[in-house]
């Protein structure tokens, strides 16, 4: 059982007023609270150990050097890659979706398809919107039932013309969490390179990527506890071998000639210039942090949460609530409406009463004209969210149905 008062003590941040109220951060989806560990982390590496990495010879190089390696090798057991060469630093989610649509196009041709579904963040549908533009290649949807992914249209779709499959893990609007490992299977089943955008799975469950065997896998530092400017690729070996380098410059190379230039090996010929030491070690003292809660642990009090607070939401009348209500498919995100009320309007009511949630898209915008709305409030929980945030929720959206009652 996590012990979430202490969980709290350990992101000051949390504890502050806003508008007159205690904070309830709902906002996490979009960007999680940082722990003291992982911001003393960083200022012990700027204090002491900061220096450029893989260049010097002096001892604070080496310091910053071993701390940055290190970083890789916590990143790479906690997602269960098989080696080091597989866990590439990149700025986030968009920039290791970005990475891997580029090797599509070394790969894509006409004819081919990719396919994805309709519930993707817009990082894992403009990559491949520019992949089949250049290429001639075609991109194909997914799209949903009850709720949910609708496997039986994807097990249609999913023909050998299919190249790439990429899909989210869990989705930041419907909150579902996706069954990558039977979609990895019937994507290898037909040739497929199998894609995942593990954004917002990452911080909330144990991830496994060989046991997923997926082929790429991608996240977000900030999302999980960590600074933001950090993200992970995750490649299998015999793919990174394949792709070509997306950036050059610095620090990637063996050799230049006038001409010509040879890339290091693996993991270091994808990056190019000076990296984001402070981030790599921040987001593995990130990882530690998470990992001494335990990710089981955080999946499930998580799922408490959900347990508790869906039903409350379910009983307001007028309140739409998006994705799927078995809860057994869902993470902690609800996306969801009252009535007519504008969701910009109904963030603002809430954040008078200091709750913090997420109005708009959420960068999802072929979803919502999937779903026929422009918008949607959406609140997401973490290991620092209790039972009484939830509470303060329900009781803040009651409170703001109650204030425009009669305008909707
Ligand atoms: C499902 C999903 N994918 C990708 C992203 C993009 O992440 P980042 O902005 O950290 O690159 C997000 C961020 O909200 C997301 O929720």
């Amino acid at each position: 059982m996590l012990d979430v008062e202490a969980i709290r003590k350990d992101f000051p941040i949390l504890d502050q007023i806003v508008n007159d109220e205690p904070l309830v951060y709902l906002d996490n989806a979009a960007t999680t609270q940082k722990p003291l560990t992982v911001l003393e982390t960083i200022n012990h590496y700027y204090e002491q150990d900061n220096a450029n990495v893989h260049r010097g010879v002096h001892t604070l190089a080496e310091r910053a050097t071993a701390s940055y390696e290190a970083a890789r090798e916590t990143i790479r057991k906690f997602i269960n890659a098989g080696s080091t060469k597989e866990v590439l630093f990149t700025r986030g989610t968009t920039t290791s979706l970005n990475w891997v649509a580029r090797f599509a196009e070394e790969v894509l041709t006409v004819g081919d398809q990719v396919l994805i579904s309709v519930m993707e963040h817009h990082s894992n549908i403009i990559p491949w919107q520019e992949a089949c533009r250049k290429t001639g290649a075609e991109l194909i949807y997914v799209y949903l039932k009850d709720g949910a992914l609708d496997m039986e249209d994807l097990r249609a779709k999913l023909t050998d013309k299919v190249k790439f499959v990429s899909v989210a893990h869990a989705s930041n609007v419907l909150g579902v969490v996706n069954p990558v490992k039977e979609i990895t299977q019937m994507a290898h089943e037909v040739g497929a390179i199998m894609v995942v955008d593990g954004a917002q799975s990452t911080p909330h469950m144990k991830i496994d990527v060989l046991d997923l065997d997926v082929d790429f896998f991608t996240f977000s530092g900030h999302k999980m506890a960590g600074p933001t400017g950090i993200g992970v690729l995750y490649g299998k070996e015999k793919y990174l071998e394949q792709m070509s380098p997306v950036e050059f410059g610095g620090e990637m190379i063996d050799f230049v000639y006038e001409q010509s230039a040879s890339w290091k090996e693996l993991p270091w010929k994808f990056e190019a210039g000076t990296p984001n030491m402070a981030g790599a070690i921040g987001l593995a003292a990130a990882v530690d942090y998470l990992e001494k809660i335990g990710m089981d642990a955080i999946e499930a009090y998580e799922q408490e949460l959900i347990e508790y607070v869906f039903p409350k939401l379910q009983a307001i009348e007028g309140l739409t609530i998006y994705g799927s209500p078995d809860l057994a498919q869902r993470s902690g995100v609800i996306a969801f409406n009252l009535a007519d009320l504008h969701p910009h309007d109904l963030a603002t009511a809430l954040d008078y009463e200091g709750v913090a949630v997420r109005a708009g898209h959420h960068c999802a915008q072929p979803l919502l004209q999937y779903l026929e709305v422009p918008a949607t409030a959406r609140a997401s929980f973490y290991i620092y969210n209790t039972k009484a945030d939830c509470d303060k929720l329900v009781d803040a959206l009651l409170k703001t149905k109650e204030f425009f009652n009669g305008t909707f």
